[in-house]
């Protein structure tokens, strides 16, 4: 697999807002509160989470919001501290690990990064940290 690349700095990509421009770390920070979870676009087009942490920066991990059991967006639920698929009902706790079925596996990792300003994704191909294995989606 090998994702495509925006042009960015090693095989990097821009995360996209809603309206296909590239996210400004700054502008995104002041514009959300820690613990939100938002979607932007990422590799392939999926929609990808950025992560507001409680020290109100950009989380180091994105999350691609497709389900790993049929496909559907993800939703994040904040009063539930979890992702619930509105489709079959499985749930991933707040890091994107999978907590109940049928989803048979953790939503995918990539790695978030403020790159000159810009945030960017890049392929997670490290152990994952929420279950120390290898990452399916590599
Ligand atoms: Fe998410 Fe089936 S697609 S639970």
């Amino acid at each position: 697999f090998i994702p495509p690349s925006s042009g960015g700095s090693g095989g990097g990509l821009n995360a996209k807002d809603a309206l296909g421009n590239d996210v400004v770390v700054s502008e995104f920070l002041a514009e959300h509160s820690p613990g939100d979870r938002t979607l932007t676009q990422g590799f392939k087009g999926d929609p990808t989470y950025v992560v507001v942490t409680d020290s109100n920066e950009i989380a180091d991990y994105g999350l691609n919001a497709v389900c790993t059991h049929l496909g559907c967006v993800v939703p994040w639920n904040a009063g539930q501290n979890k992702y619930i698929c509105p489709c079959h009902g499985s749930q991933y706790d707040s890091t994107g690990k999978v907590v109940r079925g049928p989803a048979p596996l953790s939503l995918a990792l990539v790695h978030a990064e403020d790159v000159d300003g810009k945030l960017v994704f890049t392929t997670w191909t490290e152990t994952d940290f929420r279950t120390d294995k290898d990452p399916w989606w590599v």
